[in-house]
């Protein structure tokens, strides 16, 4: 295993509002980061910094060891760092073929070896994005992603006005795609206890600042660390 990516004392916002101070991590290919906080943590911000959507205030962010060129998306994507945002930002009226279709570049994975990480597509290839049930679409959103074959796999909150029950059947995919794909993935969600089921790391933001971080392992065996967490920032952040 070879660390892919890395930040480094990475603080994150807009323009001179800071909304996420000094983060630090380090991911191998074939790795899930859970990202866990409450809403207002600056977990999407940190996605966005990632991503190059947003220009770093200060800190640094490697990809391969080499530091990425600061707030330039297309060529963070070129390099392989790819976003499924919380929108899932489908094109309603285009098939569920068409939405991957556009999205790839020459060279990339085709469409049919994508759709083998998501079965369920299959029989769904010609219907409209906008007619496949909330827990297709955000399959759809992941395969868009996927036939990029990212090296950095960005998923912000998958479930976004989804059962949980859901959202149960979506996370098993997350962790196909690291196995089999070696992504390191970064995951931010809200359903604590799934997460950590398929999470190799785990990070709790709250208020910007990182309250928790560990094997998320650790957790598992005890999430109330994770919910003491949650809380305990946000009273520290009062004083
Ligand atoms: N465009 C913006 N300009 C200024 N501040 C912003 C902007 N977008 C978000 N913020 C602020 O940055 C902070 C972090 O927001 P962010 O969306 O990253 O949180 P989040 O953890 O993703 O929350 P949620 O769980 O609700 O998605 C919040 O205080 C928010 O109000
Ligand atoms: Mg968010």
């Amino acid at each position: 295993m070879t660390t892919v990516l890395e930040a480094l004392d990475l603080t994150c916002g807009y323009g001179k509002i800071v909304a996420v101070r000094d983060i630090g991590l380090k991911l191998d290919g074939g790795q899930v980061l859970a990202i866990l906080g409450p809403n207002g943590a600056g977990k999407s911000t940190l996605m966005m910094t990632l991503a190059g959507l947003l220009p770093r205030i200060s800190g640094d962010v490697l990809l391969d060891g080499k530091s990425l060129p600061n707030g330039r998306p297309g060529l963070a994507n070129r390099n392989g760092i790819v976003l499924v945002p919380d929108n899932r930002a489908l094109f309603t009226t285009l098939t569920t073929r068409e939405n991957i279709e556009i999205a790839r570049v020459k060279g990339q994975n085709n469409v049919d070896d994508v759709i083998d990480l998501f079965p369920d597509l299959q029989k769904r290839l010609k219907v409209k994005a906008g007619s496949l049930s909330g827990g297709e679409q955000q399959m759809l959103a992941m395969a868009r992603g996927i036939v990029q074959q990212p090296k950095i796999f960005l998923v912000d909150e998958m479930s976004m006005g989804l059962a949980p029950i859901i959202v149960e059947s979506l996370l098993p995919i997350v962790r196909r795609i690291a196995d089999e794909t070696d992504a390191a993935v970064v995951l931010v969600e809200q359903h604590v206890s799934l997460a950590l089921e398929v999470a190799d790391e785990a990070m709790v933001l709250v208020h910007g600042d990182v309250s928790l971080s560990g094997p998320a392992e650790d957790f598992r065996a005890d999430p109330s660390r994770v919910e003491a967490a949650y809380l305990g920032a946000g009273v520290e952040h009062e004083h």
